[in-house]
């Protein structure tokens, strides 16, 4: 199933869900932990950030904040992906907040296997997906303040449209579920093209007012990275193959 956090059932949990921000929390969790930081701890509140990161010793830390596109006064980063280099992040534990990406993170963490994907890791996750074979699995969008948006649906239908070809199942299996079935098609129409939907999405345009192009172009490649990042603890997420 795919829907956003406002619409996650907070009384039931899935086999397994999925955190989906590729612009652009989920794209630097990937990135983070692929460089080599020991693991990604988030966060939806700053203050709880600080309280908690204040409790780890500071050369194996980095504090990760954003608020509507930009970083937050008193961070070390905000949260381009393309700050996410060996050389910082090796054996550090990223401490990090976002607007969307770590609230959506928030409202699945009761779920017994939590994971975040973007495009650039999405061969991985679909990879494991098809070997655990969970039950239920939710697919969950961040958007944009509680509202829908291209990318991360873009994103959650090039893992289901992989997962169908991939597992053998046709869109009549699909049938009933108008969420999954839409981000697939979504993804089927772009998925040559996903740097120019990228350039249409309403976040899109506000992080090109903000001087993102690069970072679109990071998040708008497919399958660039072998990461699957697992959740070991409520908000902690490290990677699978570590
Ligand atoms: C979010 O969590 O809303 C995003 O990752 C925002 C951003 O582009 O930094």
């Amino acid at each position: 199933v795919y829907h956003t956090p406002e619409l996650t059932p907070s009384d039931r949990t899935a086999d397994c869900a999925i955190a989906i921000d590729v612009l652009r929390a989920t794209s630097t969790i990937a990135t983070a932990l692929h460089v080599g930081a020991e693991a990604v701890q988030a966060f939806s509140d700053l203050d709880k950030l600080m309280q908690v990161s204040e409790d780890w010793p500071a050369e194996k830390r980095l504090r990760a904040g954003e608020r509507g596109g930009s970083k937050v006064t008193g961070c070390d980063l905000g949260n381009s992906p393309l700050d996410c280099t060996p050389e910082l992040m090796a054996g550090k534990r990223l401490f990090i907040t976002t607007t969307n990406g770590t609230r959506a993170l928030q409202c699945i963490q009761a779920c017994p296997v939590v994971l975040t994907a973007a495009l650039i890791n999405r061969q991985a996750i679909v990879e494991y997906v098809l070997k655990q074979q969970p039950e239920t699995l939710w697919l969950v969008g961040s958007g944009w303040e509680g509202s829908f948006s291209l990318e991360d649906t873009v994103c959650a239908g090039a893992i289901a449209s992989a997962l169908m070809t991939q597992a053998n199942c046709t869109l009549e299996d699909l049938a009933g579920n108008d969420e999954t079935i839409s981000a697939i098609a979504l993804y089927r129409q772009w998925q040559n093209n996903l740097l120019e939907l990228l350039h249409h999405a309403s976040h899109g345009q506000r992080l090109l007012r903000l001087d993102g192009q690069e970072d679109l172009k990071y998040c708008a490649q497919t399958d660039i990275l072998d990461i699957v990042p697992i959740q070991k603890s409520p908000g902690v997420l490290v990677s699978l193959k570590a």
